[in-house]
């Protein structure tokens, strides 16, 4: 793993340790960008930042850059009551792809704290298969039942259990072709 995604890693776990993820915001976009600045800083130059580019990948294009900001707005003011309520408004941030690098990485931890604040559950990512993942968040524009099914039956009530969350952290970095390195 390069030094740059090895710090961005040690960021995550200190997140959690340090228990600085209590100050920030759930649910808004606020709270997403507190995120990938915690993240990212000092990694990034855009740490934090919203993207003034368009972006695709894998033919889908995100949000156009022209109105990231106004989507942005009308994404965090989306219910959270129901589980089918909060990965709608995690597909439609998905959608949003709101920086240039590090959105699946800080949206994957956003999406925890709403589930946490609302249904006193996290997903326990380290069961989800990165295959089936990817698979679904890419046809989650069109459908999201694959999605929901997926995390569904991967929820844990064990919400402050260390190894689920540091598991969790590594998992996440796995899906984007980041591995942790064999000490
Ligand atoms: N074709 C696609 N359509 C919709 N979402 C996608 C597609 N490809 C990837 N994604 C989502 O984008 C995320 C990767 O975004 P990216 O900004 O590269 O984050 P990171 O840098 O953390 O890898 C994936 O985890 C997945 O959720
Ligand atoms: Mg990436």
């Amino acid at each position: 793993m390069k030094n740059i995604d090895k710090n961005s890693l040690e960021n995550a776990y200190r997140l959690f340790e340090s228990n600085d993820i209590e100050k920030i915001e759930i649910g808004t976009t606020k709270g997403l960008k507190q995120i990938h600045h915690y993240l990212f800083h000092g990694l990034y130059d855009f740490a934090g930042e919203i993207r003034k580019l368009n972006i695709s990948k894998g033919g889908f294009r995100f949000a156009t850059a022209l109105y990231l900001s106004e989507i942005l707005v009308k994404i965090e003011q989306m219910p959270e009551n129901n589980f089918n309520e909060i990965i709608a408004k995690y597909v439609e941030m998905n959608i949003a792809h709101p920086f240039m690098e590090g959105n699946g990485r800080s949206m994957r931890i956003w999406l925890d704290m709403i589930l946490k604040n609302r249904l006193k559950k996290v997903v326990n990512w380290q069961l989800v298969d990165k295959t089936l993942y990817l698979q679904s968040m890419e046809r989650s524009p069109i459908n999201d039942l694959e999605l929901r099914i997926l995390l569904q039956e991967n929820l844990t009530n064990d919400v402050n259990n260390r190894e689920i969350i540091f598991k969790g952290i590594e998992q996440s970095y796995y899906y984007e072709g980041y591995e942790k390195d064999e000490e």
